[in-house]
């Protein structure tokens, strides 16, 4: 599906995404700036935070435990709040935008 990357200055990355992976890996996979995946995607940064809003935000898995902790702790939290890291493209996600903070770039 596609997924839409934005960044910070409303630069917009339209990337073509393989289903099963994550989004962080997506991101990094097209050279879009403002995602590094510091941990490799075991949701212990907080470096691959970005901003999903609705429609889709209401088909994402949960957060777990561990993300709400990363996404408490580290950086500066929103209830659009994500880890990139902990969201696996499925094609239900055709269109899905996400929106990267400012601190990340
Ligand atoms: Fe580290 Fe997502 S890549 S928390």
């Amino acid at each position: 599906p596609k997924i839409v990357f934005i960044d910070h200055l409303g630069t917009r990355y339209e990337t073509e995404a393989p289903v099963g992976r994550n989004l962080m890996q997506v991101a990094l996979d097209h050279g879009v700036p403002g995602i590094l995946g510091d941990c490799g995607g075991a949701c212990s940064c907080a470096t691959c935070h970005g901003y999903i809003g609705e429609p889709w935000a209401a088909q994402l898995p949960e957060r777990s435990a561990t993300e709400v902790f990363m996404l408490e702790a580290v950086v500066d939290e929103r209830p659009d709040s994500r880890l990139c890291c902990q969201i696996k493209v499925r094609p239900e996600l055709e269109g899905l935008v996400v929106r990267l903070p400012a601190e990340q770039a």
